[in-house]
């Protein structure tokens, strides 16, 4: 399908756009299972990020689905293409020079590491909301684990459906023994560590 269709390399490059930033362009990759507080770290972090001056976007889990991946259920195959149209995205959004951050289950392993993929060296970052199911479901926010251990949501992550455990993230965050605050804290001292922002 990809038959004369060529590529077109672009006049102003990332690195252009990261000088007028003044900071690198990376995509933080949030994964945990549902409840584990991706989100809202990762809203507290985009907070700071905005408080400093960087040019940020937030792609989460739910509002994706209620737009660009709508019709896109949990069944395996539709979650790989959940993360694929939302890798592509982020790469559009770091291409632009942004700070981009993606809120998202994203269970599998392989998927994850094909975003990666797309990135150049060192401008992923994958960022383990490590949370047991037992406090994710004790948290049940929404009352899916309810739900779904009623039998009424099948392919729930953790409960039917798997989650590969990141073997080597770059930042892993423990959220039952950390505060939203201490962990957004540490994604931010992560970024300065590494030279992405000053
Ligand atoms: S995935 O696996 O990455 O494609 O999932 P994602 O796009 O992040 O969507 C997860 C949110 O959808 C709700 N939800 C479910 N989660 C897991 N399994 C099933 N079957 C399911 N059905 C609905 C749930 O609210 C997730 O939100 P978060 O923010 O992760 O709690």
């Amino acid at each position: 399908m990809t038959e004369n269709i060529v590529w077109h390399s672009r006049t102003v490059s990332k690195a252009q756009k990261q000088a007028h930033k003044g900071h690198k362009p990376v995509l933080l990759w949030y994964t945990g299972l549902s409840g584990s507080g991706k989100s809202t770290i990762a809203n507290a972090v985009e907070a700071r990020l905005f408080e400093l001056g960087c040019h940020t976007y937030l792609l989460d889990g739910d509002n994706v689905r209620l737009g660009l991946n709508k019709g896109l259920t949990f069944s395996d195959e539709d979650r790989v293409e959940n993360i694929r149209r939302i890798s592509e995205v982020a790469k559009l959004f770091v291409d632009a020079g942004v700070i981009v951050s993606t809120a998202f289950i994203s269970p599998f392993k392989q998927d994850r590491e094909q975003a990666r993929k797309l990135m150049e060296e060192g401008e992923f970052i994958e960022v383990f909301v490590d949370t047991p199911l037992e406090v994710c479901e004790s948290r049940d926010p929404k009352g899916l684990y309810k739900k779904a251990r009623a039998g009424e949501i099948p392919n729930f992550t953790g409960i039917d459906s798997i989650f590969d455990i990141p073997t080597r993230p770059e930042l892993h965050l423990k959220t039952a023994e950390q505060s939203v605050k201490q962990c957004a804290e540490k994604v931010i001292k992560y970024l300065q560590q590494q030279q992405i922002i000053t």
